[in-house]
């Protein structure tokens, strides 16, 4: 007889909203795929009541957490210790509970983005100009896996030009890399071209001029939708090589937040392909 899901152990994604995230259905897959006894909900809650929800969580027995929007930051100033890239980013999206009761915060967002353009992309980032569009919690986790590759530059560029000039501030130790507004952008076409806005999220593209994109461009957006992103289409419509949604990103940052947890590397292919037919397929 399978054992009630209230003695296993707890696994979750916190944010709000939350009820369109993917993640249950992802750790779901990695755990049956890896033989794992847990099991991981969706807990919506809202900023003021987050930092006591989470205590609670671990203080009952829970045994890890995703953290989403609008939490990444509050998470990293909750967490008794952060990992490096962590505390690089200041921002943080995986919880996990350590034998001695710490809460330990790591950030897996730019390692997920890494081994989806490198790995499941074939895209190279090594002496390659890349542009990340947005100043925001999601470009912080991105910075310094990007610049570990050691690209050309990386340019950040914001519709406010002071956030992205103080953000990049942080980061100058670590590689090349600047900051600017939006209308400062006449510096010839980048290889590759990151949205880290949520503008999808309001059904806008971010107001660049198309000339960063030129017909060797690989265009990435972190969000994703059923029939491409607003971003993903712009970028089509002015001719990009290749324009990629985020749903590699989501599936490989959550394999690195499994394997944080469980201690075991989920296999992210299936995972991805069963992912995207469920969203092309939902109604
Ligand atoms: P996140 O954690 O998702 O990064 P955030 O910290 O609120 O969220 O940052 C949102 C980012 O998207 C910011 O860079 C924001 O630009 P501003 O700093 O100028 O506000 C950017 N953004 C949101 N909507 C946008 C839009 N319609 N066009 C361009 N940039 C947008």
């Amino acid at each position: 007889m399978p054992e009630p899901d209230e003695l296993l152990d707890q696994y979750g994604v916190i944010g709000h909203p939350i009820s369109h995230s993917r993640s249950p259905f992802i750790h779901g897959m990695f755990a049956r795929q890896t033989g794992q006894a847990m099991v991981y909900r969706r807990h919506e809650v809202a900023a003021d009541q987050f930092r006591e929800w989470v205590r609670n969580f671990f203080a009952t027995g829970g045994r890890g957490l995703n953290v989403t929007v609008p939490h990444k930051l509050v998470a990293a100033d909750l967490a008794d210790e952060l990992t490096p890239r962590a505390q690089r980013a200041a921002a943080v999206n995986t919880l996990a509970i350590q034998k001695d009761n710490r809460i330990l915060g790591d950030n897996t967002d730019g390692i997920g983005l890494v081994r989806d353009l490198t790995e499941n992309h074939g895209l190279t980032v090594r002496r390659r100009r890349i542009l990340i569009i947005g100043a925001g919690g999601a470009t912080r986790g991105l910075i310094a896996p990007l610049l570990a590759l050691e690209p050309v530059e990386i340019v950040v560029t914001n519709r406010s030009a002071e956030r992205a000039q103080e953000l990049t501030i942080a980061f100058q130790d670590l590689g090349a890399i600047r900051g600017c507004g939006f209308a400062d952008l006449s510096m010839g076409t980048f290889d590759i071209v990151i949205n880290a806005t949520s503008a999808s999220l309001s059904g806008e593209v971010p107001n660049i001029p198309a000339d960063v994109i030129s017909a060797t461009t690989a265009c990435y957006d972190l969000s994703y939708g059923k029939t491409g992103t607003p971003f993903t289409r712009w970028s089509i419509e002015h001719g990009c090589e290749v324009a990629i949604q985020g749903w590699g990103m989501l599936v490989e940052q959550a394999a690195e937040s499994f394997c944080l947890w469980r201690g075991v590397r989920p296999a992210t292919a299936p995972v991805l392909a069963a992912l995207i037919e469920s969203a092309v397929n939902a109604s």
